[in-house]
């Protein structure tokens, strides 16, 4: 387990397929996550669990609150180990925890571990570009824009670009005294 201050990061186990399955399917989260409209089943949930698990360059943990409430997700994916990098994605699928300083929280957990453990050099990720709150929450933990991929995503009958953020792991040392 990767211990936060708010949060915990912890391994998938099977007994969570329920509530990634729920959070995949939320049309809040999916809207933030540029799928609205998301139907998967219980069945494409394992199977795509699975198939991660497998890979051996991927993790995906499970947020929960210090009191052991599960309320998300965030991974780490594409590790490469010749250039020390990783790609991350992060979900709080209950979003009555949305703007609580979670997701800022796990990232930063999840950070320390790719940096300080893994001894990683860059994690990137892509966000929408309507996707404020994300963006800021990314910025606390170091992340600095790179890029605009413009109509990266279509959704709602627009096109909306995305952002290509990432951090370095001597900014995020620099931060994280
Ligand atoms: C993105 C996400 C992980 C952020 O986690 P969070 O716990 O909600 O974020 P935090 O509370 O830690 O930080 C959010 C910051 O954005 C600010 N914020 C909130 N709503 C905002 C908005 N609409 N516009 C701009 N900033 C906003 C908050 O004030 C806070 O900054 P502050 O601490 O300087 O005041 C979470 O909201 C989430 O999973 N959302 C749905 C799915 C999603 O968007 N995933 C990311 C896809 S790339």
């Amino acid at each position: 387990m990767l211990t936060g201050t708010l949060v915990n990061l912890r391994a998938v186990e099977q007994d969570d397929y329920e509530n990634l399955h729920r959070w995949v399917n939320g049309s809040e989260g999916m809207l933030y996550w540029g799928r609205p409209g998301n139907t998967e089943s219980m069945w494409d949930v394992a199977e795509r669990e699975r198939r991660e698990a497998s890979r051996g360059n991927s993790r995906k943990y499970i947020i929960e609150t210090n009191d052991g409430v599960p309320i998300g997700q965030i991974d780490y994916y594409d590790l490469d180990w010749p250039s020390r990098s990783a790609w991350t994605s992060i979900l709080i699928g209950e979003s009555g925890y949305w703007g609580g300083g979670y997701g800022t929280d796990a990232m930063r957990t999840l950070l320390r571990y790719l940096f300080l453990q893994l001894d990683l050099h860059r994690v990137a990720l892509n966000v929408h570009e309507t996707n404020e709150r994300a963006q800021r929450s990314y910025e606390k933990n170091g992340f600095v824009r790179e890029g605009v991929l413009r109509d990266w995503a279509f959704f709602n009958g627009e096109w909306v670009d995305g952002v290509v953020m990432s951090v370095l792991d001597r900014d995020f040392r620099l931060l994280d005294r």
